[in-house]
């Protein structure tokens, strides 16, 4: 397969639907509910950055990068399919579709989640299968590890979840966000970077973007729970407010909300102008972002 540029969802579909579960035997429903929570939608964003900072710094084999990108949905999935549970957020919808808990039960939706999380681990070890060298895969198996654990995403989820009811200030709030959200955004970036050799400072450079971005995917994710609209969004508006959890918005407003985001916006766009031609898939991405809807 050739190089895509702005591969949209679908065809990120595709690259993923390969590496999912086979439902079949004793364990078809689990297999189910795993793939359920992949296929009902999703913007796949993440699988989309790791392929164009790969592309950016000159990796050319998408049988390598795919099950990397495959990776990074699954652990994005499991960390929704957790976060949408009764005992966290307790959503009944997700992606215009119901939440995998209310689809399949609380028990399959736990057991989804951590489904998920090892099979994407699993998944992006098959880069080896494909031809990449052993030390750059578990270079990145490594990255996808400490940013979806305790120094990453599960760390600014348990954090939120201790912050709920509770009166949080910036600083915290940023680490909430830096942690849920940014962690597996920096990944994705860096990911793609070492899958393609790119030097040390250009990795680096693609964690300060990831965390420029995903702060601000999250900035924007608490203002559309408050001035989104479900039909777009795909999940419910003012889960945040049901939940009692302060977010960027309550705690110093709209108008201040998006100030920080044009800030950080601005921060993302210096980095990647640093990169020159090459990265005009990442800042493609970038700027899909401003503004959006969904
Ligand atoms: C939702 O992520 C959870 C957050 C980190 C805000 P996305 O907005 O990327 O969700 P999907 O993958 O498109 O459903
Ligand atoms: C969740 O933040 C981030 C995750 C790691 C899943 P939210 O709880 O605000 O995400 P949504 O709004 O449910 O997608
Ligand atoms: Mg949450
Ligand atoms: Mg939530
Ligand atoms: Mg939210």
């Amino acid at each position: 397969m050739g190089w895509i540029k702005n591969m949209n969802a679908e065809e990120i579909e595709k690259l993923i639907e390969p590496f999912l579960p086979e439902e079949e035997g004793p364990v078809k429903t689990i297999a189910g509910a795993m793939n359920y929570s992949i296929r009902v939608g999703g913007k796949r964003l993440r699988p989309r950055m790791v392929y164009e900072a790969y592309r950016c710094f000159g990796g050319e084999d998408m049988g390598v990068i795919a099950p990397i990108m495959a990776a990074v949905e699954m652990i994005h999935n499991y960390s929704l399919c957790h976060d949408d549970l009764p005992a966290m957020d307790n959503d009944d919808y997700r992606r215009g579709g119901l939440t995998t808990h209310r689809k399949y039960g609380e028990a399959m939706g736990i057991l989804a989640g951590d489904g998920l999380q090892t099979h994407a681990f699993y998944t992006a070890a098959k880069a080896c299968e494909a031809g990449a060298a052993p030390e750059t895969v578990v270079r990145t198996i490594s990255i996808l590890a400490e940013k979806s654990g305790i120094g990453g995403m599960l760390g600014g989820q348990a954090v939120d979840v201790e912050s709920a009811e509770k009166n949080i200030d910036l600083y915290t709030i940023t680490f909430i966000h830096k942690g849920k959200t940014a962690a597996l955004i920096e990944a994705s970036l860096m990911m793609g970077a070492v899958m393609a050799n790119a030097s040390e400072e250009n990795i680096r450079l693609m964690e300060q973007l990831g965390e420029a971005v995903g702060i601000a995917f999250q900035i924007q994710d608490d203002i559309l729970d408050v001035t989104g609209n479900f039909d777009e969004l795909g999940k419910p508006i003012g889960s945040d407010d049901k939940n009692n959890k302060t977010t960027y918005v309550s705690l110093v407003g709209l108008d201040a909300s998006k100030s920080a985001l044009t800030e950080l916006f601005m921060k993302a766009r210096a980095i990647i102008s640093e990169l020159g031609e090459r990265a005009d898939g990442l800042s493609d991405i970038l700027e899909s972002l401003v503004g959006r809807k969904k």
